[in-house]
């Protein structure tokens, strides 16, 4: 989205800014692939307070980053390739179809292309694109086309710039999800379908290495889980994350559900139930736009990925094999990393692996 002159690194970083945790990553770049040096999660409210969505003020977050950096030992200014993401509201981006059009007019034509795309006044859109292929007989451009708007991006450089960091990239979301994929996966034909389940949102990507690449965010994460538990079981925020954390969509034996007038309201889903209507719907329009429904497997990664029962629940739903996404697939890891699958850190690798 917003790329600086080029610069030649020998190490990068990946760091996502997620509602309830940071995520960072420092990578080692190697003469072939990359090396893991460090990484951390780190939440940015205290265990049993609830996390809130709005604000991504700095006061809130630059004091854990800086902590962050200052366990991992790196040292700001010394990062010469640094790759942040945002997501959410008033970003988008969609793979779209035009007739070829020279470099000079491209840029223009796919401005007006964003506008109906994304609500945003033409003077506040910020907007980058990849050619991603020129069809021979016809001779029209697939373009990934990628848009947002100036506040956005200013809030979360704002974030970044209190803690001293100036992003040399700053991606989309649901685009370092997939990269992350590409890189981490081992990738056949077909189509596969990625989650990042994080705290309010999921980024869900639709892609295949010959079909096309589909994208959207979707409204639930871990602090719907968290609410329904408190709804379901009369419980606080507090106790209801803890047993979200231990039994995830498991039932506790001891502790049975209580029946209450609230309940026996059917208009209230559940959210693993909305994830995965939205999932549904999703591919039935994927099936329509993109003509290819060879979906090979769904794969989860953010914080909920961890949520006990979900993959299980997602493959019975939606009837596509589902699993854990694991991020350091294709990064040397030392010997002292070497149980840490977390699947928390997909959407951070997948920026640290980032390249131009
Ligand atoms: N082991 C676990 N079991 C269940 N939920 C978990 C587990 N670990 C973390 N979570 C949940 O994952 C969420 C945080 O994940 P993540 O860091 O991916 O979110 P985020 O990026 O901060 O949020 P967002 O992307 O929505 O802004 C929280 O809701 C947390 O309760
Ligand atoms: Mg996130």
């Amino acid at each position: 989205m917003k790329k600086n002159k080029t610069v030649r690194f020998k190490e990068t970083v990946g760091i996502d800014v997620g509602t309830h945790s940071v995520k960072i990553v420092h990578l080692k770049k190697l003469h072939d692939g990359f090396k893991l040096l460090n990484y951390e999660v780190r939440p940015t409210v205290p265990q049993g307070v609830e996390y809130v969505l709005s604000d991504l003020r700095p006061e809130r977050y630059a004091p854990v980053i800086v902590e962050m950096l200052k366990t991992l030992r790196i040292a700001p200014k010394r990062i010469k390739h640094l790759v942040s993401s945002i997501g959410g509201d008033n970003t988008s981006i969609k793979q779209i179809k035009t007739i070829f059009l020279p470099d000079d007019e491209l840029e223009s034509a796919l401005f007006f292309e964003a506008k109906k795309h994304i609500p945003i006044s033409g003077t506040d859109m910020v907007l980058d694109y990849q050619v991603l292929s020129v069809e021979e007989k016809t001779n029209n451009m697939n373009i990934l086309l990628a848009a947002t708007s100036k506040d956005v991006l200013n809030d979360h450089t704002n974030v970044l710039a209190t803690a001293g960091l100036s992003p040399h990239i700053v991606d989309i979301d649901s685009l370092a999800v997939a990269n992350s994929f590409a890189l981490n996966a081992f990738v056949e034909e077909g189509v596969y379908v990625l989650l990042n389940l994080g705290a309010h949102r999921t980024n869900m990507v639709i892609w295949g290495p010959d079909s096309k690449f589909f994208a959207r965010d979707i409204p639930y994460g871990g602090f719907h889980f968290t609410t329904d538990i408190m709804r379901k079981r009369q419980m606080e925020w507090g106790a209801a994350e803890t047993h979200k954390f231990e039994f995830g969509l498991l039932d506790d034996p001891s502790h049975p559900v209580v029946q209450t007038i609230s309940m026996l309201d059917i208009s209230e889903k559940s959210t693993e139930d909305a994830i995965a209507e939205e999932l549904r719907r999703s591919l039935r329009f994927y099936v329509k736009e993109a003509g290819n429904s060879d979906f090979r497997k769904i794969y989860l990664m953010g914080g909920t990925a961890k949520l006990k029962g979900l993959p299980e629940y997602l493959q019975d739903k939606v009837n596509v094999p589902t699993e854990v996404f694991m991020p350091f697939t294709n990064v040397e890891m030392p010997e002292k990393f070497q149980d840490k699958k977390d699947p928390q850190l997909g959407l951070a690798i997948g920026l640290a692996m980032r390249m131009e």
